[in-house]
């Protein structure tokens, strides 16, 4: 049945990790805001870097979407630490799916919000420190 979770997704979304509990206290670098057009979902990521390697060593999300959503993005949350912003940024949400263990034909969009969620924390960290804008085509 191809609209069951499996057990990875179930635990991801019954355990989220690296919720953002206290916007405040965490100090962000980037930070990225996204709504899925498909539901008006919204997506919040804030993303830490070492300005040096630039690389994401720390991050937090909170969102008002759907179990795929959560388990997608709690998944996306793990696999970022420690990538540099390039890998980051060019990371599909197929990638994210493909690390749960796949999702529902018609959830495949949910995990979609995340990863755009993220790039645009990774362009605000761009931004901050005066650098242009990086663009890709989505591939959902
Ligand atoms: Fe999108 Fe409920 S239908 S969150
Ligand atoms: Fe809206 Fe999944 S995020 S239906």
């Amino acid at each position: 049945m191809d609209w069951v979770y499996n057990d990875t997704v179930k635990d991801h979304f019954m355990n989220p990790r690296n919720v953002l509990m206290d916007e405040d206290g965490f100090g962000e670098d980037g930070r990225g805001l996204t709504g899925n057009v498909k539901c008006g979902d919204q997506m919040l990521m804030l993303i830490k870097v070492d300005p040096d390697e630039e690389r994401i060593t720390d991050c937090r999300w909170k969102t008002y979407g759907c179990a795929s959503a959560i388990a997608s993005t709690s998944i996306l949350s793990e696999v970022v630490k420690g990538l540099t912003l390039d890998e980051a940024f060019n990371l599909t949400p197929k990638d994210i799916t493909a690390r749960l263990g796949g999702l529902p034909e018609h959830k495949i969009h949910c995990s979609v919000l995340g990863d755009k969620a993220l790039r645009a924390a990774v362009n605000d960290y761009y931004q901050r420190t005066g650098r242009p804008e990086k663009v890709r085509e989505d591939k959902a």
